[in-house]
């Protein structure tokens, strides 16, 4: 008697532990026969939908009463028998659903490295069916394939709507045709890959209604403190932009679904075309907790199918939606400053003409010919030489029309030569604080290089105290007179600037390490990026940088000369120039050509954030989106824009150790390589500079990006 109660026992045992959540590769599931999660809140098995006879592998809850099926495999594909079965195939490491012919309905994508694993077939308590290598573990990074990853109508707690930018993978919810028919149907839900992505719902590829962009704490089109229950939130940076809406009350179900349901039966039917659900424990039935959109007018039905949608989309109140721009956290009142730092400037600049007038008397005239120069090596610049009344003519006598700028230390003159060629004349002022030797340098320097992303120079005139040089001309001026200018910013879009990026980056890269000298720029900022016809950047003003033999890297001067709002910290408190101070103004034009918001200097009102500390905050939220200039239109790439922003803020970082070459820069620039965190950037408010020693500057200085040349008070 005992006997036969213990084997009715294991009968029953075997019969209730039959259910398990795992598949091994040896094993199948047949219809009828189930995978159920270990906390047995999900089932994965065989059904048929409403009326439909065909059969599905699915997803449903398993411990409610009513079906709720949130997961469908073969969609589009159903099988018209009972023979399905679901295994998993070793030889390509996927999943694969079979009927009795052997004819696939359905199969994974598994993309990744398939050979030498365990494949094992997994339902987890959150509704995800996984595919993972045995020896792997449970580590959600090394899934061979996820049913998360491929929606069909629901969003259950924990899954994403959005976008993996590195695989292209593009997570969004579709309804099913009908209750009987679960292959998709007209409605999407799906995130949008805007400057601000905002999920949005279109019907048969209609856009209908967006969501409004995310603020940091909730969509734009949510009111605030509404809805609870459900934990809402966004994520976004250079791999993944995506979307999730999970359970407060972690025990609670919930699910967020597409289809179209009316929830207002009747005279004046509400048609939501999205919905959350809370399950009801009292009801024992599922509650509609939000639908959307609310808007009777942003319903099909009530507006209409005429084509006002893709003209009038209705979205969020975006009056919720504040945009925080670097801009606007400057101070107002800086009149009184801008006096102070122009008489400053002014100051520095008499200073640096008395000096370089002192020395300008003790030095013979140079030419342009090697034997004149001395401390060089014998050696043939074969830079032509022009003579001035050529200049002259050609400039219209350095006519005010001709006028294209004031570059360091200088006007610049647009000229047409004899033959059309056009030109472009910088003409060394008397005043400037340019001396020999730093023209000196300049047509050395600029002589010796060749590289397509830095100005060329043509030649060379000398006469009196006259010194020239003459340039390729640019037609399209500098990088500036684009991206801090309200109507030309739209011409240049993201793939541009991106291209500009990169030419910069290069250009730098070949002045750093691939030309035969080493040399660092040392002002390198907007207006020294001159673009040519095709938008193609070109470094150009060498008047400053320094030569080094061999691999000589590091330098102090007693003369720091730059810009301020470009200058790394060690630069412009120490004197300390690098490679890696060149990388710092890199990162901040970097920042400046993604945000279309000048780097306005250190010195704020209010102690507040300049562009750095902005970048910084903004990042660190997780809200880096909200840098990116609004001029790109939809124009963007958004995981090159993170990308750079990324590496903008390693560039920018205080240590100059910490900050990466500019071969790591342009390679990073190139690649979906992982980057690392970066670091607390160098002068990100003015606090670092009322806390740090600032013996340099202490006065008030220059913001409106004038290169400045000061004595080191040592
Ligand atoms: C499924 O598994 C069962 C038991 O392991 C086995 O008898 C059957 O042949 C398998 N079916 C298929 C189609 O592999
Ligand atoms: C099932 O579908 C196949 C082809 O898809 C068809 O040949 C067959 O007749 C169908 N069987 C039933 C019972 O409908
Ligand atoms: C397994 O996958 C391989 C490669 O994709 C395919 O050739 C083979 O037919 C599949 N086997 C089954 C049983 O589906
Ligand atoms: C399966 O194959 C048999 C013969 O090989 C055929 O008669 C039958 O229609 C096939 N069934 C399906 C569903 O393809
Ligand atoms: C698998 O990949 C192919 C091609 O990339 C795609 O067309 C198909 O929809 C994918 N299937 C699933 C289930 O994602
Ligand atoms: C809301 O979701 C986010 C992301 O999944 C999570 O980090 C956060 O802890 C959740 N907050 C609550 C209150 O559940
Ligand atoms: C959370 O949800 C569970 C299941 O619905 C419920 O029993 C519990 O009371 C809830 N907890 C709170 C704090 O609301
Ligand atoms: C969609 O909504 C309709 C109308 O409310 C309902 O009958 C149907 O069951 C819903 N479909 C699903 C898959 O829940
Ligand atoms: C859930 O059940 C309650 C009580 O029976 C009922 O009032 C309510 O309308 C039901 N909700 C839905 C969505 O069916």
């Amino acid at each position: 008697m005992n006997n036969l109660y213990f084997i009715f026992l294991c009968i029953c045992l075997s019969k209730t532990s039959s259910a398990t959540d795992t598949l091994l590769s040896s094993q199948n599931i047949t219809d009828g026969k189930s995978l159920v999660s270990p906390g047995g809140v999900f089932e994965l098995g065989f059904f048929s939908p409403g009326i439909s006879k065909s059969r599905y592998l699915g997803i449903w809850y398993k411990n409610i009463p009513v079906k709720t099926v949130v997961w469908v495999a073969n969609r589009g594909t159903p099988i018209n028998d009972t023979s399905g079965h679901l295994l998993i195939n070793t030889t390509a490491g996927s999943l694969a659903l079979l009927n009795k012919n052997k004819t696939v309905f359905w199969s994974s994508n598994t993309t990744k490295e398939t050979q030498n694993i365990s494949p094992v077939v997994q339902l987890l308590d959150d509704g995800n069916l996984i595919l993972r290598d045995e020896k792997e573990g449970d580590n959600s990074e090394s899934y061979l394939w996820q049913s998360f990853d491929y929606p069909s109508d629901t969003l259950l707690p924990g899954m994403k709507l959005g976008w993996d930018l590195r695989t292209g993978l593009n997570r969004r919810l579709t309804t099913w045709k009908s209750p009987d028919d679960p292959s998709p149907g007209d409605i999407t839900w799906e995130m949008l890959l805007h400057n601000y992505p905002e999920p949005a719902t279109f019907i048969a590829g209609k856009e209908v209604f967006r969501s409004g962009p995310w603020n940091g704490e909730l969509y734009s089109g949510k009111p605030p403190g509404a809805l609870p229950a459900v934990n809402f939130s966004f994520f976004a940076d250079e791999y993944e932009v995506y979307a999730t809406a999970g359970m407060v009350n972690k025990s609670a179900l919930g699910r967020m679904m597409v289809n179209r349901t009316t929830a207002n039966p009747g005279t004046s039917p509400v048609y939501y075309y999205r919905q959350y659900w809370i399950w009801s424990e009292e009801h024992r039935n599922w509650t509609l907790y939000a639908g959307y959109p609310r808007d009777p007018c942003a319903t099909y039905a009530k507006c209409g199918g005429n084509g006002n949608y893709i003209s009038q989309i209705p979205s969020g109140d975006q009056d919720i939606y504040i945009k925080v721009s670097g801009a606007e956290l400057g101070g107002k009142d800086d009149k009184w400053r801008i006096g102070v730092i122009i008489a400053s400037a002014v100051a520095v600049i008499l200073a640096m003409f008395l000096v370089g007038y002192l020395r300008l008397r003790r030095r013979k005239n140079l030419k342009c010919t090697q034997t004149n120069i001395e401390e060089q090596k014998q050696e043939d610049l074969e830079l032509p030489l022009f003579d001035f009344p050529t200049i002259e003519s050609a400039t219209n006598k350095f006519s005010f029309n001709n006028k294209l700028g004031e570059g360091g230390f200088g006007p610049v003159y647009k000229g047409t030569l004899i033959d059309g060629k056009e030109i472009a004349v910088k003409r060394l002022s008397r005043s400037s604080g340019q001396g020999m030797i730093e023209f000196r340098n300049e047509v050395i320097l600029i002589a010796k290089l060749q590289h397509r992303n830095l100005v060329k120079l043509l030649g060379c005139c000398i006469q009196g105290e006259e010194k020239l040089l003459i340039y390729e001309y640019m037609p399209n001026k500098g990088l500036d007179s684009f991206i801090f200018d309200e109507m030309r910013r739209k011409l240049l879009d993201w793939p541009k600037r991106f291209h500009i990026i990169c030419g910069i980056a290069r250009g730098l890269l070949y002045l750093h390490q691939d030309s035969r000298l080493r040399i660092i720029h040392r002002d390198l900022k907007a207006s020294n990026v001159l673009l040519d016809r095709e938008m193609n950047p070109k470094i150009s003003d060498f008047g400053l940088a320094r030569t080094f033999g061999g691999n000589q890297t590091e330098g102090n001067t007693n003369r720091v000369v730059g810009t301020y709002g470009y200058m790394a910290p060690e630069y412009a408190t120490e004197g300390q120039f690098s490679v890696k101070s060149d990388v710092f103004s890199f990162g901040i034009l970097l920042l400046e050509i993604i945000s279309g918001k000048k780097s306005k200097g250190f010195y704020h009102l209010n102690h507040s954030l300049n562009l750095i500390g902005n970048a910084w905050i903004l990042w660190n939220r997780g809200r880096p989106l909200e840098l990116i200039d609004e001029g790109f239109g939809d124009s963007c790439n958004l995981s090159e824009v993170l990308r750079c922003i990324h590496v903008s803020l390693l560039c920018v970082q205080q240590q100059p150790e910490d900050r990466p070459t500019m071969l790591s820069v342009v390679q990073m620039l190139c690649s979906q390589s992982t980057l690392p965190q970066p670091k607390e950037p160098g002068f990100s408010s003015e606090k670092d500079l009322v806390e740090g020693e600032f013996p340099l500057l202490n006065n008030e200085m220059s913001s409106n990006g004038l290169t400045i040349t000061l004595l080191k008070a040592r």
